[in-house]
Protein backbone atom coordinates (compact mmCIF):
# COMPACT_ATOMS: atom_id res chain seq x y z
CA UNK A 1 0.00 0.00 0.00
CA UNK A 2 0.86 3.68 -0.15
CA UNK A 3 0.73 3.46 3.63
CA UNK A 4 2.15 6.50 4.72
CA UNK A 5 3.39 7.94 1.98
CA UNK A 6 0.98 10.46 0.92
CA UNK A 7 1.65 12.21 4.32
CA UNK A 8 4.55 13.84 3.17
CA UNK A 9 1.94 15.85 0.67
CA UNK A 10 0.36 17.87 4.21
CA UNK A 11 3.22 17.20 6.77
CA UNK A 12 6.44 17.74 4.34
CA UNK A 13 8.64 18.14 7.09
CA UNK A 14 7.32 15.18 9.50
CA UNK A 15 9.59 12.34 10.46
CA UNK A 16 7.66 9.07 10.20
CA UNK A 17 8.49 6.56 13.01
CA UNK A 18 8.24 3.16 11.14
CA UNK A 19 9.42 0.50 13.51
CA UNK A 20 10.75 0.17 17.36
CA UNK A 21 13.54 -2.92 16.15
CA UNK A 22 16.89 -3.01 16.24
CA UNK A 23 18.62 -3.38 13.21
CA UNK A 24 21.65 -4.22 14.61
CA UNK A 25 20.84 -7.19 16.95
CA UNK A 26 18.79 -8.42 14.10
CA UNK A 27 21.42 -9.30 11.82
CA UNK A 28 23.42 -11.79 13.95
CA UNK A 29 20.40 -14.02 14.55
CA UNK A 30 19.69 -13.97 10.97
CA UNK A 31 23.05 -15.18 10.43
CA UNK A 32 22.90 -17.59 13.18
CA UNK A 33 19.88 -18.96 11.34
CA UNK A 34 21.36 -19.01 7.45
CA UNK A 35 23.85 -20.55 8.68
CA UNK A 36 21.39 -23.63 9.53
CA UNK A 37 19.67 -23.82 5.86
CA UNK A 38 22.94 -23.17 3.97
CA UNK A 39 25.53 -25.80 3.47
CA UNK A 40 27.42 -26.53 5.58
CA UNK A 41 30.87 -24.62 5.68
CA UNK A 42 28.84 -21.35 4.17
CA UNK A 43 29.55 -19.32 7.51
CA UNK A 44 27.31 -16.82 6.56
CA UNK A 45 27.78 -13.15 7.63
CA UNK A 46 24.20 -10.40 7.75
CA UNK A 47 24.60 -6.81 7.33
CA UNK A 48 20.83 -5.10 7.19
CA UNK A 49 19.64 -1.28 6.64
CA UNK A 50 16.63 0.34 6.02
CA UNK A 51 14.41 0.07 2.69
CA UNK A 52 14.17 3.00 0.05
CA UNK A 53 13.24 6.31 1.53
CA UNK A 54 11.20 7.39 -1.10
CA UNK A 55 8.99 4.55 -1.55
CA UNK A 56 8.06 4.06 1.99
CA UNK A 57 10.18 2.80 3.84
CA UNK A 58 7.68 0.67 5.68
CA UNK A 59 9.59 -1.03 8.48
CA UNK A 60 8.49 -4.33 6.79
CA UNK A 61 10.88 -4.09 3.53
CA UNK A 62 14.92 -4.79 4.93
CA UNK A 63 18.17 -4.61 2.72
CA UNK A 64 20.25 -6.68 3.29
CA UNK A 65 23.94 -8.41 1.92
CA UNK A 66 24.90 -11.89 3.18
CA UNK A 67 28.20 -12.84 2.48
CA UNK A 68 29.51 -16.23 2.40
CA UNK A 69 31.82 -19.18 1.43
CA UNK A 70 31.07 -21.17 -1.44
CA UNK A 71 33.09 -23.89 -3.45
CA UNK A 72 35.92 -22.02 -0.92
CA UNK A 73 35.02 -18.62 -2.18
CA UNK A 74 33.47 -16.12 0.14
CA UNK A 75 31.54 -13.89 -1.94
CA UNK A 76 28.92 -11.13 -0.50
CA UNK A 77 25.07 -11.29 -1.95
CA UNK A 78 21.97 -8.58 -2.15
CA UNK A 79 18.93 -9.29 -0.98
CA UNK A 80 15.66 -8.05 0.30
CA UNK A 81 14.15 -8.89 3.60
CA UNK A 82 10.34 -8.92 3.71
CA UNK A 83 9.19 -8.92 7.42
CA UNK A 84 6.15 -9.17 9.14
CA UNK A 85 5.21 -6.40 11.07
CA UNK A 86 5.22 -6.43 15.20
CA UNK A 87 1.89 -6.22 16.38
CA UNK A 88 3.43 -3.16 19.03
CA UNK A 89 3.83 -1.16 16.18
CA UNK A 90 0.58 -0.88 15.15
CA UNK A 91 0.06 -2.99 12.20
CA UNK A 92 -1.88 -2.10 9.14
CA UNK A 93 -3.96 -5.38 8.59
CA UNK A 94 -5.33 -7.52 11.37
CA UNK A 95 -3.74 -11.10 10.70
CA UNK A 96 -0.60 -11.12 8.31
CA UNK A 97 0.63 -14.18 6.44
CA UNK A 98 3.97 -13.78 5.58
CA UNK A 99 4.09 -17.58 4.34
CA UNK A 100 0.86 -17.16 2.19
CA UNK A 101 3.28 -13.87 0.49
CA UNK A 102 6.17 -15.80 -0.12
CA UNK A 103 3.66 -18.68 -1.81
CA UNK A 104 2.04 -16.36 -4.21
CA UNK A 105 5.42 -14.86 -5.35
CA UNK A 106 6.86 -17.93 -6.03
CA UNK A 107 4.23 -19.38 -8.16
CA UNK A 108 3.73 -16.05 -10.10
CA UNK A 109 7.74 -16.43 -11.02
CA UNK A 110 6.52 -20.94 -11.65
CA UNK A 111 3.36 -19.84 -13.73
CA UNK A 112 3.78 -16.38 -15.88
CA UNK A 113 6.40 -14.55 -17.52
CA UNK A 114 5.56 -11.14 -15.24
CA UNK A 115 9.12 -10.38 -13.32
CA UNK A 116 9.18 -10.56 -9.73
CA UNK A 117 12.04 -11.14 -7.07
CA UNK A 118 12.64 -15.09 -6.75
CA UNK A 119 12.34 -15.16 -3.25
CA UNK A 120 14.60 -17.47 -1.03
CA UNK A 121 14.48 -18.73 2.84
CA UNK A 122 11.58 -18.00 4.86
CA UNK A 123 11.56 -18.26 8.46
CA UNK A 124 8.33 -18.66 9.01
CA UNK A 125 7.94 -19.42 13.03
CA UNK A 126 8.82 -15.77 14.12
CA UNK A 127 11.42 -17.92 16.49
CA UNK A 128 14.25 -15.86 15.01
CA UNK A 129 13.38 -11.90 15.07
CA UNK A 130 9.78 -12.32 16.89
CA UNK A 131 8.33 -12.41 13.39
CA UNK A 132 7.80 -14.18 10.56
CA UNK A 133 10.71 -13.42 7.16
CA UNK A 134 11.85 -13.80 4.40
CA UNK A 135 14.36 -13.39 1.76
CA UNK A 136 13.70 -12.49 -1.69
CA UNK A 137 16.34 -11.58 -4.44
CA UNK A 138 17.33 -7.77 -5.07
CA UNK A 139 16.60 -6.87 -8.44
CA UNK A 140 18.18 -3.50 -9.81
CA UNK A 141 15.71 -0.81 -10.70
CA UNK A 142 13.66 1.89 -10.20
CA UNK A 143 10.27 3.06 -8.45
CA UNK A 144 7.98 6.03 -9.80
CA UNK A 145 8.26 7.94 -6.07
CA UNK A 146 5.53 7.83 -3.20
CA UNK A 147 7.45 10.22 -0.92
CA UNK A 148 6.57 12.99 -2.84
CA UNK A 149 4.06 11.90 -4.89
CA UNK A 150 5.91 11.27 -8.53
CA UNK A 151 2.98 13.71 -10.01
CA UNK A 152 4.27 16.69 -8.44
CA UNK A 153 7.44 16.99 -10.45
CA UNK A 154 11.49 16.46 -10.39
CA UNK A 155 11.69 12.27 -10.41
CA UNK A 156 12.31 10.33 -13.72
CA UNK A 157 9.17 9.57 -14.16
CA UNK A 158 7.20 12.90 -14.35
CA UNK A 159 10.22 13.73 -16.71
CA UNK A 160 10.39 11.29 -18.93
CA UNK A 161 8.44 11.58 -22.51
CA UNK A 162 4.89 11.45 -22.59
CA UNK A 163 6.18 8.04 -25.40
CA UNK A 164 8.39 6.62 -22.52
CA UNK A 165 5.16 7.11 -19.81
CA UNK A 166 2.90 5.69 -21.90
CA UNK A 167 5.26 3.10 -22.69
CA UNK A 168 5.57 2.31 -19.00
CA UNK A 169 1.82 1.99 -18.42
CA UNK A 170 1.15 0.04 -21.08
CA UNK A 171 3.60 -2.30 -19.82
CA UNK A 172 2.69 -2.27 -16.42
CA UNK A 173 -1.24 -3.52 -17.78
CA UNK A 174 0.72 -6.20 -19.99
CA UNK A 175 2.39 -7.56 -16.11
CA UNK A 176 -1.45 -7.15 -14.42
CA UNK A 177 -2.58 -8.99 -17.43
CA UNK A 178 0.03 -12.09 -17.50
CA UNK A 179 -1.20 -12.40 -14.07
CA UNK A 180 -4.74 -12.40 -14.69
CA UNK A 181 -3.67 -15.55 -17.24
CA UNK A 182 -2.59 -17.95 -14.63
CA UNK A 183 -4.88 -20.84 -15.28
CA UNK A 184 -6.68 -22.24 -12.73
CA UNK A 185 -6.41 -19.28 -10.73
CA UNK A 186 -9.24 -19.99 -8.11
CA UNK A 187 -7.18 -23.98 -7.37
CA UNK A 188 -3.97 -22.70 -7.39
CA UNK A 189 -3.81 -19.40 -5.20
CA UNK A 190 -7.24 -20.70 -2.84
CA UNK A 191 -4.77 -20.23 -0.03
CA UNK A 192 -5.17 -16.77 -0.67
CA UNK A 193 -9.40 -17.03 -0.06
CA UNK A 194 -9.08 -17.51 3.40
CA UNK A 195 -12.40 -17.37 4.47
CA UNK A 196 -13.51 -20.15 1.09
CA UNK A 197 -14.91 -22.72 3.32
CA UNK A 198 -16.45 -20.83 5.59
CA UNK A 199 -20.04 -18.85 5.27
CA UNK A 200 -18.66 -15.48 4.23
CA UNK A 201 -20.14 -15.72 0.68
CA UNK A 202 -20.85 -17.10 -2.73
CA UNK A 203 -17.77 -15.51 -4.65
CA UNK A 204 -14.30 -14.51 -3.93
CA UNK A 205 -15.22 -11.15 -4.78
CA UNK A 206 -18.31 -11.28 -1.89
CA UNK A 207 -15.76 -12.93 0.82
CA UNK A 208 -13.45 -10.27 -0.66
CA UNK A 209 -15.42 -7.56 0.04
CA UNK A 210 -17.07 -8.95 3.73
CA UNK A 211 -12.75 -9.45 4.92
CA UNK A 212 -12.30 -6.02 4.17
CA UNK A 213 -15.61 -5.12 6.31
CA UNK A 214 -14.58 -7.00 8.99
CA UNK A 215 -11.29 -5.21 8.86
CA UNK A 216 -12.44 -2.06 8.95
CA UNK A 217 -14.72 -2.83 11.84
CA UNK A 218 -11.73 -3.91 13.48
CA UNK A 219 -9.95 -0.70 12.95
CA UNK A 220 -12.72 1.36 13.70
CA UNK A 221 -13.19 -0.06 16.83
CA UNK A 222 -9.55 0.56 18.01
CA UNK A 223 -8.75 2.19 21.22
CA UNK A 224 -6.83 4.87 19.91
CA UNK A 225 -10.94 6.39 18.32
CA UNK A 226 -11.60 6.17 21.61
CA UNK A 227 -15.67 5.33 19.97
CA UNK A 228 -15.09 7.95 17.23
CA UNK A 229 -13.57 5.32 15.22
CA UNK A 230 -16.61 5.58 12.49
CA UNK A 231 -15.83 7.07 9.18
CA UNK A 232 -19.07 8.08 7.32
CA UNK A 233 -17.32 8.50 3.95
CA UNK A 234 -16.34 4.19 4.43
CA UNK A 235 -20.04 3.61 5.83
CA UNK A 236 -21.10 5.21 2.24
CA UNK A 237 -18.96 3.60 0.17
CA UNK A 238 -20.10 0.11 2.61
CA UNK A 239 -23.66 0.67 1.61
CA UNK A 240 -23.53 1.36 -1.73
CA UNK A 241 -21.00 -1.36 -2.91
CA UNK A 242 -23.16 -3.82 -1.54
CA UNK A 243 -25.72 -3.13 -3.22
CA UNK A 244 -25.11 -2.29 -6.38
CA UNK A 245 -22.56 -5.70 -6.90
CA UNK A 246 -21.07 -5.30 -9.96
CA UNK A 247 -22.35 -7.42 -13.17
CA UNK A 248 -18.50 -8.25 -13.75
CA UNK A 249 -18.79 -10.77 -10.55
CA UNK A 250 -19.08 -14.09 -12.50
CA UNK A 251 -17.80 -17.67 -11.99
CA UNK A 252 -15.57 -16.94 -15.42
CA UNK A 253 -14.23 -13.92 -13.96
CA UNK A 254 -11.66 -15.02 -11.05
CA UNK A 255 -8.00 -14.34 -11.28
CA UNK A 256 -5.12 -13.72 -9.14
CA UNK A 257 -5.58 -10.44 -7.73
CA UNK A 258 -1.84 -8.94 -7.48
CA UNK A 259 -4.11 -6.40 -4.35
CA UNK A 260 -1.55 -3.35 -4.84
CA UNK A 261 -1.28 -2.90 -8.44
CA UNK A 262 0.10 0.65 -8.95
CA UNK A 263 2.92 2.12 -10.29
CA UNK A 264 4.91 2.61 -7.50
CA UNK A 265 5.04 -0.75 -6.49
CA UNK A 266 7.05 -1.86 -9.77
CA UNK A 267 10.83 -1.35 -10.08
CA UNK A 268 11.34 -0.49 -13.42
CA UNK A 269 14.25 -0.41 -16.36
CA UNK A 270 14.32 1.48 -19.56
CA UNK A 271 10.38 1.95 -18.71
CA UNK A 272 9.63 -1.59 -18.23
CA UNK A 273 8.51 -3.32 -15.28
CA UNK A 274 11.60 -5.70 -13.53
CA UNK A 275 10.17 -6.54 -10.86
CA UNK A 276 6.63 -6.65 -9.65
CA UNK A 277 6.45 -5.86 -5.87
CA UNK A 278 4.45 -5.90 -2.53
CA UNK A 279 2.16 -8.82 -2.54
CA UNK A 280 0.75 -8.34 1.09
CA UNK A 281 -2.63 -8.14 -0.10
CA UNK A 282 -3.13 -10.22 -3.03
CA UNK A 283 -6.00 -12.19 -3.35
CA UNK A 284 -8.61 -13.39 -5.41
CA UNK A 285 -11.28 -11.71 -7.72
CA UNK A 286 -12.55 -10.37 -10.67
CA UNK A 287 -10.21 -9.21 -13.60
CA UNK A 288 -11.30 -5.23 -12.62
CA UNK A 289 -10.20 -5.30 -8.52
CA UNK A 290 -6.76 -4.81 -10.03
CA UNK A 291 -7.42 -2.57 -13.06
CA UNK A 292 -9.86 -0.26 -11.05
CA UNK A 293 -7.21 -0.20 -8.09
CA UNK A 294 -4.24 1.08 -10.63
CA UNK A 295 -6.36 3.43 -11.97
CA UNK A 296 -7.68 5.05 -8.70
CA UNK A 297 -3.83 5.25 -7.23
CA UNK A 298 -3.02 7.21 -9.82
CA UNK A 299 -5.99 9.58 -9.43
CA UNK A 300 -5.40 9.85 -5.63
CA UNK A 301 -2.19 11.86 -6.77
CA UNK A 302 -3.06 13.17 -9.77
CA UNK A 303 -5.58 14.97 -7.60
CA UNK A 304 -3.11 15.48 -4.67
CA UNK A 305 -1.43 17.77 -7.25
CA UNK A 306 -3.65 19.48 -8.17
CA UNK A 307 -4.60 20.19 -4.82
CA UNK A 308 -1.15 22.28 -4.60
CA UNK A 309 -1.89 23.89 -7.88
CA UNK A 310 -0.06 21.55 -10.05
CA UNK A 311 -0.95 19.73 -13.45
CA UNK A 312 0.72 16.75 -12.49
CA UNK A 313 0.29 13.70 -15.31
CA UNK A 314 -3.67 14.17 -16.73
CA UNK A 315 -2.28 11.56 -19.43
CA UNK A 316 -1.36 9.17 -17.49
CA UNK A 317 -3.87 5.84 -16.18
CA UNK A 318 -6.92 7.31 -17.89
CA UNK A 319 -9.42 4.27 -17.07
CA UNK A 320 -10.18 3.87 -21.44
CA UNK A 321 -6.49 3.50 -21.99
CA UNK A 322 -5.70 1.02 -19.48
CA UNK A 323 -8.82 -0.82 -20.67
CA UNK A 324 -7.61 -0.63 -24.19
CA UNK A 325 -4.38 -1.69 -23.02
CA UNK A 326 -5.85 -4.43 -21.31
CA UNK A 327 -7.89 -5.53 -23.89
CA UNK A 328 -4.67 -5.51 -26.28
CA UNK A 329 -3.08 -7.87 -24.10
CA UNK A 330 -5.58 -10.35 -23.60
CA UNK A 331 -8.36 -9.43 -25.91
CA UNK A 332 -10.75 -9.40 -22.77
CA UNK A 333 -12.44 -6.34 -22.70
CA UNK A 334 -13.23 -5.28 -19.08
CA UNK A 335 -16.48 -3.54 -17.77
CA UNK A 336 -17.11 -0.13 -16.15
CA UNK A 337 -14.47 0.52 -13.46
CA UNK A 338 -16.45 2.66 -11.03
CA UNK A 339 -17.45 0.09 -8.13
CA UNK A 340 -13.76 -0.87 -8.21
CA UNK A 341 -12.70 2.29 -7.96
CA UNK A 342 -14.82 3.03 -4.98
CA UNK A 343 -13.89 -0.49 -3.69
CA UNK A 344 -10.65 0.70 -3.64
CA UNK A 345 -11.49 3.61 -1.80
CA UNK A 346 -12.84 1.89 0.90
CA UNK A 347 -9.78 -0.22 1.41
CA UNK A 348 -7.38 3.02 1.11
CA UNK A 349 -9.65 4.42 4.03
CA UNK A 350 -9.25 1.58 6.11
CA UNK A 351 -5.33 1.56 5.37
CA UNK A 352 -5.21 5.40 6.52
CA UNK A 353 -7.48 4.56 9.57
CA UNK A 354 -4.11 2.33 10.61
CA UNK A 355 -1.58 4.12 10.13
CA UNK A 356 -3.46 6.97 11.09
CA UNK A 357 -3.55 4.87 14.74
CA UNK A 358 0.05 4.32 14.37
CA UNK A 359 1.13 7.54 14.23
CA UNK A 360 -0.58 8.44 16.78
CA UNK A 361 0.83 5.65 19.08
CA UNK A 362 3.76 7.23 18.37
CA UNK A 363 3.29 10.48 19.39
CA UNK A 364 3.79 11.88 15.79
CA UNK A 365 -0.10 13.42 15.36
CA UNK A 366 -2.96 13.32 17.37
CA UNK A 367 -6.22 11.90 16.19
CA UNK A 368 -8.76 14.19 14.78
CA UNK A 369 -12.51 14.50 15.75
CA UNK A 370 -13.39 13.36 12.23
CA UNK A 371 -11.60 9.99 11.46
CA UNK A 372 -12.19 11.54 7.23
CA UNK A 373 -9.61 13.83 8.25
CA UNK A 374 -7.02 10.82 8.17
CA UNK A 375 -7.70 10.28 4.44
CA UNK A 376 -5.46 11.60 1.72
CA UNK A 377 -7.61 10.43 -0.57
CA UNK A 378 -10.75 11.82 0.39
CA UNK A 379 -11.33 14.51 -2.59
CA UNK A 380 -11.25 11.90 -4.90
CA UNK A 381 -13.40 9.11 -2.70
CA UNK A 382 -15.98 11.88 -1.83
CA UNK A 383 -16.34 12.83 -5.91
CA UNK A 384 -16.39 9.19 -6.35
CA UNK A 385 -19.53 8.84 -4.11
CA UNK A 386 -21.47 11.51 -4.83
CA UNK A 387 -20.73 10.80 -8.85
CA UNK A 388 -22.44 7.67 -8.28
CA UNK A 389 -25.16 9.37 -5.86
CA UNK A 390 -23.99 7.09 -2.74
N1 LIG B 1 13.20 -7.44 -4.31
C1 LIG B 1 13.50 -6.14 -4.27
N2 LIG B 1 14.58 -5.67 -4.94
C2 LIG B 1 14.91 -4.37 -4.90
N3 LIG B 1 14.23 -3.45 -4.21
C3 LIG B 1 13.13 -3.85 -3.52
C4 LIG B 1 12.72 -5.20 -3.51
N4 LIG B 1 11.62 -5.30 -2.71
C5 LIG B 1 11.37 -4.06 -2.26
N5 LIG B 1 12.27 -3.19 -2.73
C6 LIG B 1 12.34 -1.73 -2.44
O1 LIG B 1 11.61 -1.46 -1.26
C7 LIG B 1 10.50 -0.60 -1.53
C8 LIG B 1 9.28 -1.03 -0.73
O2 LIG B 1 8.91 -2.33 -1.13
P1 LIG B 1 7.41 -2.84 -1.02
O3 LIG B 1 6.51 -1.96 -1.82
O4 LIG B 1 7.37 -4.29 -1.31
O5 LIG B 1 7.20 -2.64 0.54
P2 LIG B 1 6.11 -1.98 1.44
O6 LIG B 1 6.53 -2.30 2.80
O7 LIG B 1 4.79 -2.43 1.03
O8 LIG B 1 6.25 -0.48 1.18
P3 LIG B 1 5.04 0.50 0.90
O9 LIG B 1 4.12 0.34 2.07
O10 LIG B 1 5.67 1.81 0.79
O11 LIG B 1 4.42 0.07 -0.39
C9 LIG B 1 10.31 -0.69 -3.03
O12 LIG B 1 9.75 0.48 -3.55
C10 LIG B 1 11.72 -0.91 -3.54
O13 LIG B 1 12.39 0.31 -3.65
MG1 LIG C 1 4.84 -0.98 -1.60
Amino acid sequence: MTTESTDTASVPQGTMQRSSRDAGAMASRVAAWLATQLPEGADPEVSLSGGSDANGMSSETILAEVTWTEDGVRGAHPFVVRMAPSADDVPVFSSYRLDQQHDAIRLVGELSDVPVPTPRWLEPTGDVLGAPFFFMDRIDGIVPPDVLPYTFGDNWFHDATPEERRRLQDLTVAAIAGLHQIADAEEVFAFLDEHRDRDRGPTPLRRHFEKTRAWYEWAARDAAFQGRGRSALIDRAVAWLDRHWPESDVPGNVVLSWGDARIGNVLYRDFAPVAVLDWEMAGLGPRELDLGWLVFAHRVFQVLAETFELPGLPDVMREEDVRAAYAEATGVEVGDLTWYQIYSGLIWGVVFMRTGARQAHFGEIELPEDVDALFHHAPLFRALLDGVGA
